[in-house]
């Protein structure tokens, strides 16, 4: 029978922008930050060289901030849209933990149903999350990009060497967060060609979304 349900408009043209400039943007992020690390590292590892940009530290240097300036002025637009136009308030809040367990439980259980253009409570936490830490990511590399002229807020991640530690804990929490998003995406992949498109059809209730 052929599927006559009209295709509803589910994210708008600014989110899908800024969400693939920002992807584009965090992988450049991370993969010239492992180089730099690796030029000074503090954990008894390196990253292997084939997952890093840059070919040596200046290289990778110059790659880490042209990436953070197209990241930041991405990511405030994108902030000024989310609570502007009240996109964060219709499709992130609210979050209740209770709703986040109920949810994850029934998403381990693979029968959290997925409705379109709707996040459950699982993905709203988890958005909000990763969106969180990307605040403390720009703050701490702040801190220790201009420790000098940010010295207050170098100060208030305990210093230039924690909040080296403070900047790599939050990439960990961010590249934990993309690894579960395309794992979630790959097992509900009709979810992807809205965030490309903008539309998709209403969907009955089946399988969990990313
Ligand atoms: C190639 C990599 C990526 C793919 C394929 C992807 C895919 C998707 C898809 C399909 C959705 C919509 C989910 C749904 O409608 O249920 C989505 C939303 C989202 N993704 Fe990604 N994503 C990627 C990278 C990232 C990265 C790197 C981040 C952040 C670090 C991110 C953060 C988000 C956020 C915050 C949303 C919600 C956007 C909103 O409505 O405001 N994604 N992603």
């Amino acid at each position: 029978m052929p599927d006559t349900r009209q295709r509803q408009p589910v994210h708008p043209l600014v989110v899908r922008i800024t969400h693939w400039i920002n992807a584009f943007a965090m992988v450049c992020m991370v993969m010239s930050g492992w180089a730099i690390y690796n030029a000074s590292p503090f954990f008894p590892f390196r990253f292997p060289a084939w997952a890093t940009v840059g070919g040596w530290l200046g290289g990778s240097i110059a790659w880490h901030f042209a990436a953070m300036w197209l990241l930041c002025a991405n990511g405030l637009l994108y902030l000024a849209y989310g609570i502007g136009r009240g996109h964060f308030r219709r499709k992130l809040l609210p979050v209740h933990p209770r709703d986040v367990v109920h949810d994850a439980v029934l998403a381990l259980r693979f029968k959290l149903p997925h409705d379109t253009g709707r996040y459950n409570a699982v993905q709203r936490a988890l958005y909000l999350w990763v969106l969180s830490l990307g605040v403390l990511l720009v703050a701490s590399g702040l801190s220790i990009w201009k420790p000098v002229q940010f010295s207050w807020l170098t100060a208030l991640f305990g210093g230039f060497d924690f909040a080296r530690r403070v900047h790599f804990v939050a990439m960990a929490g961010v590249f934990g967060f993309v690894v579960v998003h395309l794992v979630l995406v790959l097992l509900v992949p009709r979810t992807l060609l809205p965030m490309l498109t903008g539309r998709a059809r209403p969907s009955a209730h089946e399988g969990t979304q990313p």
